[in-house]
């Protein structure tokens, strides 16, 4: 079994410290700290159209302590696997729009330090403020670009070159209406979004249109037929999961808080609009589910193409000495045949029947475009 688990690299732990001084906070007192987050998250339940009430010192630092960490390890995940894909080929501009503290921005560039022009766009002047402050020097801020912008207005923000750029927005998708004009002529998409069925299902249906419109899916789909969660399912969304290894000074604060990330789950697409995808996915599939235990048989669902299918395996009946089945969630694999399909399942006979790629194995996409 291939797990991903992500942190927070420990850089940002003086930068956020410097940063909550000001607001009254720190964390060495993860009792305050604590409330600050109840107090944020009462917020968002009882408001959840509400936008993020920047203004408010409690808001600031429960973001910062808080949504910023985990929503860095969401966006590393997502950056590692189109590094691996070598999705970033030819890239050198990205646009995190709405990039709030950072946390896609700093993780997208902390792995793929390729951008030599980075743009963050909100409509926040607070959080971009705190952007600006967990940009240390000697990393990002030479050519960090941080810029307050109206809602509706979007006049001169996709002007420059779009054949090399990424168009990032991490959790804010969520909340916008539509993708902003000039977004979708950006060579690169990469959007991430709470793993909630409205949200997930949302995006599944981007997916479709970006597929309408000549792009290449690179991520997490491993083909480009109909989505089988969308057309097979009424209910069901696609969703990654990934290991959280909190820093200390988070888990302190965690213990004052009911709500514990052991694991962090979101929804993410990655699409090019004229590099094709490497060849070597067509042969690949996505793991989409968690393994699920049923009486005798374990069952896990997988996406391969536009048929909803699960892998299904039963431990008792596996050859002596064959090694146990695992598989995570999010990871691809190969599926090494032929193999015993039973209506949407496809049946394992033994361990050396399904290979889980590592999430670090490196892959060559085909340089020139379409
Ligand atoms: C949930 S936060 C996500 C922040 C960050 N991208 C992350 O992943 O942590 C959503 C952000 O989108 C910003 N936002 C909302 N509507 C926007 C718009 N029309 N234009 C630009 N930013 C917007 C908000 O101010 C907020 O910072």
């Amino acid at each position: 079994m291939h797990q991903r688990r992500f942190q927070l690299p420990q850089v940002y732990e003086p930068l956020i410290e410097r940063t909550l001084k000001p607001l009254g906070y720190s964390l060495g007192d993860p009792l305050k700290l604590s409330q600050a987050v109840r107090r944020l998250s009462d917020f968002y339940l009882s408001h959840p159209e509400g936008k993020t009430p920047w203004k408010e010192t409690w808001a600031q630092a429960a973001s910062l302590a808080y949504y910023f960490p985990l929503n860095y390890a969401r966006n590393r995940a997502v950056a590692l696997e189109a590094h691996r894909l070598g999705f970033f080929a030819g890239l050198d501009q990205m646009i995190d729009f709405g990039c709030g503290m950072g946390s896609a921005l700093h993780a997208f560039l902390d792995l793929a330090p390729v951008f030599q022009d980075v743009r963050g766009l909100d409509v926040a002047a607070e959080a971009l403020d705190i952007c600006r402050n967990l940009s240390s020097s000697d990393r990002t801020a030479s050519h960090l670009d941080l810029k307050q912008i109206g809602h509706g207005n979007q006049k001169g923000l996709f002007d420059q070159d779009s054949t090399t750029r990424l168009f990032l927005a991490s959790y804010v998708y969520t909340e916008l209406d539509e993708l902003p004009r000039g977004a979708l002529e950006s060579e690169a998409i990469a959007i991430i979004e709470p793993s909630t069925q409205a949200d997930g299902r949302r995006l599944m249906q981007l997916r479709q249109e970006l597929i309408d419109s000549g792009h290449q899916i690179w991520a997490p789909c491993t083909h480009m037929g109909a989505c089988p969660l969308l057309t097979h399912s009424e209910k069901d969304w696609c969703h990654d999961r990934i290991h959280w290894d909190a820093p200390s000074w988070f888990s302190e604060m965690e213990k004052h808080l009911p709500m514990k990330n052991r694991t962090l789950t979101f929804s993410y697409l990655l699409a090019r609009r004229t590099l094709p995808r490497p060849d070597a996915l067509a042969s690949l599939a996505r793991l989409t589910g968690d393994t699920l235990i049923e009486k005798g048989k374990n069952r896990q669902s997988v996406c391969r193409g536009s048929e909803r299918e699960f892998l299904a395996w039963f431990p008792q009946r596996m050859p002596k000495g064959s090694p146990a089945i695992e598989l995570e969630r999010g990871n691809l694999i190969e599926l090494k045949g032929p193999l015993e399909q039973k209506a949407s399942e496809v049946r394992l006979p033994n361990a050396d029947a399904v290979i889980e790629l590592s999430p670090n194995l490196q892959m060559t996409p085909k340089t020139a475009p379409r």
